[in-house]
């Protein structure tokens, strides 16, 4: 196997990826309609189900498309004319729900929160008693704003007392924050194949809770390409997807799926957790102020407070990162200046270790230290 220039990448996904997810991609040319594809794609449904489900009650209905087509296909799909939608909005990715459910013209009572601060529980279900005819809930696991960790076991519990469907977009927290569909009363759980599973851009996936789903199947659809129940009912089926999907990048995504089942999502989430650790001791050290309390934090994403210098520049620095081989990005809160640090995908602690040395001498280039 040709090693491929290794990129560390430190944007929250797409990643950096072994060699062998990459090289799985170079396979012979093949039509998706053949039995051996459909196993291919069978096989990353079920094993990404198991990750937060028994396959007797859940199942991953897969689209070729970015994560937000997955969350756009939950949310067109699942709730009927006259239901309506309470979304959690506390940061960019709460707001884009928003969007989605306004373009569709669904019914939807908003919950702003502080993007920086934990969910006000009392607050939430106070919202929820006064609102009459609620039928879904829908919320970010880890916002990829900011890095603040939601706690969608608490908010599960409040949707089971209040018969409420509980939707989750765990994009960036699928395969390293550990999961449990059932415990947790999620019954739609958003992901994709290119941030923590460490696969390629191009698939996203909804792990269902089937009884649930199966009750959609009268909704009126709302779309084509992206309605829920047509494309599990196809899959169940006949092993296909209704369009013609990302070929290559679903053989990639088997190999990330199988890297992962052999490092464990325990085990990858304490990867992270170190290259976290290491991150934030080296903030801290150089001065650098984050976001988010540490016993809020993800530990995946990291929103630092810019240096408060005038010859600091973001896309400078960006540059300066870029051709020392480190990817880094910009920020996305209101009312803070922030530039953020992801810690997914194939890197470790070394890599931390060495972004941090860059990180010092860019520092000391723009007198922010000496
Ligand atoms: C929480 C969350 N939801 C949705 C998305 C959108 O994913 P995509 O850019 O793949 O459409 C992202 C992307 O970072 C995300 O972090």
């Amino acid at each position: 196997m040709k090693p491929i220039t290794r990129n560390i990448l430190l944007n929250p996904g797409p990643a950096t990826t072994t060699d062998t997810v990459k090289w799985a991609q170079a396979v012979s040319d093949i039509c998706p309609r053949e039995q051996e594809f459909g196993d291919l794609m069978e096989f990353c449904s079920t094993e990404i189900t198991k990750f937060v489900g028994n396959t007797a009650d859940y199942a991953t209905v897969l689209f070729g498309g970015s994560g937000t087509a997955t969350v756009e296909a939950i949310l067109s799909s699942v709730i009927p004319e006259n239901g309506k939608i309470l979304i959690i909005d506390n940061g960019a990715y709460g707001k884009r729900m928003r969007q989605i459910t306004e373009v569709y013209k669904i019914e939807t009572v908003a919950f702003e929160s502080s993007s920086i601060e934990p969910i006000d529980l009392n607050a939430l279900e106070s919202l929820i008693k006064n609102t009459n005819g609620l039928t879904h809930l829908a919320m970010i696991h880890h916002e990829t704003t900011t890095g603040l960790l939601n706690d969608i076991t608490a908010v599960g519990e409040i949707c089971k007392q209040h018969n409420i469907s509980f939707i989750v977009d765990s994009m960036s927290g699928f395969a390293a924050i550990p999961v449990d569909m059932e415990t947790m009363h999620i019954d739609y759980l958003a992901a994709s194949s290119n941030k923590n599973i460490q696969g390629m851009a191009g698939i996203g996936f909804a792990i269902c809770n089937k009884k649930v789903l199966e009750s959609t199947a009268s909704i009126p659809m709302r779309n084509l390409y992206l309605n829920l129940y047509a494309q599990y009912a196809y899959f169940e089926k006949t092993h296909q997807t209704r369009f013609t999907p990302p070929v290559q990048t679903f053989y990639a995504l088997k190999q990330a799926i199988i890297e992962t089942q052999e490092e464990t999502i325990e085990g990858r989430y304490a990867r992270y957790s170190k290259s976290w650790e290491t991150l934030i001791s080296g903030l801290e050290s150089l001065g650098l102020e984050y976001l988010i309390d540490k016993k809020y934090h993800s530990k995946i994403i990291t929103s630092i407070i810019e240096p408060n210098t005038d010859a600091y520049d973001f896309n400078a620095m960006h540059d300066y990162f870029f051709e020392r081989g480190f990817t880094i990005y910009p920020g996305k809160v209101n009312n803070y200046d922030t530039f953020r640090i992801s810690n997914i995908g194939q890197i470790d602690y070394k890599d931390i270790e060495a972004f941090l040395k860059v990180l010092k001498s860019y520092l000391v280039e723009i007198k922010f230290i000496q």
